[in-house]
Order: structure tokens, then C-alpha cells, then sequence
């Protein structure tokens, strides 16, 4: 097989059989196929896309480049969550431990934040000494002990999707949803879980923009966890406006666990509580809707929730007591506050510049290496649909450095856009896709 012809095969709009992908994914992890290769291939893939098996094929292949999880060693049926990435999503550190207090096992991979999206782990590195390093034996040990681990990605999961996805960073490929897809998916396959919840985010701040998008690439991620034997769900959020009312690492913590102790923003606990459902119908733990939303409240509402989330900080090396008094967490020096220009009405909130703003004040990462400020963020006074006055607090802006606080104060400034009219603000959560 000649890769050349496999990339013309492509350009001219042609199906890659099972046996060409998987010999290519084999090639490229071993580093025979060169980066100049896969580029042209992925650049032919974004003009003429891929059909669903060419895109199962392709996820199955990038699962089988390394380690695959075996997670028999925990009891039950072991459910996962992945969000396809937001600003402000704190959903996994709220869900998590509710899902282990209704007795249903949470084996977690989670990744660190890129660019103007946040992730779970730099959230979490906010508790002493906090640590996902975990090895395999002390994974599966403290999911049976506690209910919930989370790990960061190991080396040797997935290696094909590292390599193609540090290459799609930087051939503008990113945005392709059978790419996207079999990237999540292919990780999510070697995690080990018996079934699948996806949040696939919609909106400025996400990858997908419209409704139709959202709706193409959950579908594909259903199709694939299903076609690989794993029970999938996917639930389409709004991704607009930030979620919730905190942007940073330590905050959005903060605000996770109020949201434990039962004061959760509206917006956030719908999204909690939609993919909690799905979770639960997964495990065969509840058969309705309703019922999982019933018993998510009763364990906020009873503290064993928060019990179980303080228990697994401590069982991954961090220290409890910073759960249950917060104000011990990092805290940033300066803080400003930004005003309205106008009477009116919140119109939106681009959650991107949101993002970006913080990522102006070091609370996320430029490349790959860069250490953020856990302390840094931002926090939302008011959202999409609420109305204002001139000289009102919108937001209030906390950082550790003056120039960068004044720099997020006018992204933030620009991000809330103020109009004449009420709106009412999007759905949280649009649809679910099952199989
Ligand atoms: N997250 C991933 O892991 N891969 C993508 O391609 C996009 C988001």
C-alpha cells in the first residue's frame, strides 16, 4: 500500500476501506507515514468528509494504537462523561460524586484545558496537593473505595489521536466531525467504560456554532460508541454564554461545590442534572427521567454527595478540609469590577471572549507547557436576558497582575452586549441523542 494513493483516493472523494485506514493509523503512530503525508490526508478528509464506517474504522484504529483500559476490576456498570470542551464547564465536578453517592462506579479520564476552554484537572489541581498521576492498581482500587477516580490521559492512550491532533492543531483540520469524533471517541473507547455520555456544547464558545452542527457530530459519536459495543448518549448544551458564573479554575471549583451544598446556578444544575439522568439510565440505575433527577437532588440535599467528592480529593492526595472551608482555595490579589455603558438588556455574552479573558489573566494555557494561575478568573453577575442599568456591575474580574486585569476588563467589557430589547436567552439544553 502506498500512502500517496490513499490520499488520492481521498481527494477525489472516494471511501477508504477498513484495511487502508488501519494500515495508515498504524503507519502514522509507528512515524513510517511522515507528518507532510497525514497532512495532505487530513486537509482531503475536511474537503470530501467520511462516510460512518470510514469514520468507526478510523476511531477503532486510533483505540487500538495503544493501551486499552481494562476496568473489569471495578464492580458495576462504569459509566463516562466527556464534554467536547467549554468556558465555565464545571459540570464533571459536580456529576461525578453525585453519580458515585447513587452507587453507580465513576472510572474518569480527564484532560487539562487548551486555549479558552477549561479542563477538569487544572480545576481540581486548585486542592494541596491534589494529583490524577495515579496508577492503574490505585485507579481501579479507589473507585471501588471511594466511588469516583478521575486520572489524566496516560501516554500510551490513544498515541494516534496525539499525533493527529498536534498535527490538526496546526493545519486549521481541527474542525471536521468525523475528526472530532473519532479524537474524542477513540480516547473515550480506550478508557475502558461500559457506556458513554457525551456533552457536545454548542455555540460561541464551543467547536460547533449551529444547532445543525451539534446535532451531525453527536450523531457520528453516538453511531461509533454504539457501533463499538458501548451504550451512547449524547446531550447538546449551550456553549453561548459561559456555564454558570464563574470562569477560572479555582472559582469554578468554588462554585461546584456550592452547587454540592444545593446553591447551583439554574443554567449549570440543568446541564448537571440532564447528563446525570442519562448517566443513571446507562447504569440501569432508574428508568425514568424523573426519578434520576429525584435522587441527584436527595444527595445534594442529604450532604453524601459532597461527603463523597471531599473523599475522593483526599483519596488523590489532596486536602479535604479546603472542600469544606473554600476560602482556603487560591485567591487572586486585585479585582475589578466591570460596568454596563447603557440601560438595557443583557442581549448575549460571548463566551469566547470569556475565555479568552481569562486566559489573558494566566488562568489558561498559550501551549501545551505553560503553567497557569489557578487563583485568576472571573465572575458573572448577571447573564443572557437580565436587565441592566447604566453604571451596574456586570461582571467582577480577579487576577494577580493590574495591566492583565485591565486588559480582561475590556474583553469582558466588549463580550457583554447590551440592547434595547429583553431576549430570552437560549435553551440550556437542547436535545438528547440516543441510538
Ligand atoms: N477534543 C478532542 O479530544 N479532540 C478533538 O478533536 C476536539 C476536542
Amino acid at each position: 500500500m502506498r500512502m500517496y494513493d490513499l490520499i488520492e483516493k481521498k481527494k477525489q472523494g472516494g471511501h477508504l476501506s477498513d484495511s487502508e485506514i488501519r494500515w495508515m493509523i498504524e503507519g502514522f503512530t509507528k512515524g513510517d507515514i511522515p507528518d507532510y503525508q497525514m497532512s495532505a490526508m487530513l486537509m482531503a478528509i475536511c474537503f470530501q468528509g467520511m462516510n460512518e464506517r470510514e469514520t468507526l474504522t478510523l476511531t477503532l484504529a486510533m483505540r487500538d494504537s495503544g493501551d486499552v483500559l481494562d476496568l473489569s476490576g471495578i464492580h458495576g456498570v462504569k459509566v463516562d462523561k466527556h464534554s467536547t470542551g467549554g468556558v465555565g464547564d464545571k459540570t464533571s465536578l459536580i456529576l461525578t460524586p453525585i453519580i458515585a453517592a447513587l452507587g453507580v462506579p465513576v472510572a474518569k479520564m480527564s484532560g487539562r484545558g487548551l486555549g479558552h476552554t477549561g479542563g477538569t484537572i487544572d480545576k481540581l489541581e486548585s486542592f494541596t496537593g491534589f494529583t490524577t498521576s495515579l496508577s492503574e492498581a490505585q485507579f481501579l482500587d479507589n473507585v471501588n473505595r471511594v466511588g469516583v477516580a478521575i486520572a489524566g490521559q496516560t501516554a500510551n492512550l490513544a498515541p494516534a489521536d496525539k499525533k493527529l491532533y498536534a498535527l490538526r492543531d496546526v493545519t486549521a483540520t481541527v474542525a471536521q466531525p468525523s475528526l472530532i469524533a473519532s479524537s474524542i471517541m477513540s480516547k473515550k473507547l480506550a478508557s475502558g467504560a461500559d457506556a458513554i455520555v457525551l456533552d457536545v456544547k454548542m455555540g460561541r464558545g464551543a467547536f460547533m456554532q449551529t444547532l445543525e452542527e451539534a446535532k451531525e457530530l453527536a450523531s457520528i459519536m453516538v453511531n461509533i460508541g454504539n457501533g463499538a459495543g458501548k451504550p451512547t448518549t449524547a446531550v447538546i448544551t449551550d456553549m453561548s454564554q459561559p456555564l454558570g458564573n464563574t470562569v477560572g479554575n479555582a472559582m469554578e471549583v468554588i462554585e461546584a461545590i456550592e452547587a454540592l451544598q444545593g446553591h447551583g446556578p439554574s443554567d449549570l444544575m440543568e446541564v448537571v442534572f440532564a447528563l446525570g439522568s442519562c448517566m443513571l439510565q446507562s447504569a440501569g440505575r432508574v428508568h425514568t427521567r424523573e426519578e434520576a433527577q429525584k435522587m441527584m437532588r436527595e444527595v445534594i440535599s442529604d450532604g453524601s454527595a459532597l461527603r463523597i467528592f471531599a473523599d475522593f480529593v483526599e483519596a488523590q492526595g489532596g486536602n479535604p478540609t479546603e472542600v469544606f472551608h473554600p476560602e482556603l482555595l487560591p485567591a487572586a490579589g486585585q479585582k475589578l469590577e466591570v460596568l454596563s455603558p447603557a440601560d438595557g438588556y443583557v442581549d448575549s455574552i460571548d463566551a469566547l471572549a470569556i475565555g479568552n479573558a481569562c486566559m489573558i489573566l494566566g488562568g489558561g494555557r498559550v501551549t501545551k507547557d505553560s503553567v497557569i494561575d489557578l487563583s485568576v478568573g472571573i465572575r458573572l453577575l448577571v447573564k443572557t436576558g437580565a436587565a441592566v442599568d447604566k453604571g451596574n456591575s456586570l461582571a467582577v474580574i480577579y487576577g494577580n497582575d493590574l495591566d492583565k486585569c485591565r486588559q480582561a476588563q475590556d474583553i469582558v467589557q466588549s463580550a457583554y452586549h447590551i440592547g434595547q430589547r429583553q431576549v430570552t436567552p437560549a435553551p440550556t439544553v437542547y436535545q438528547v441523542i440516543e441510538a
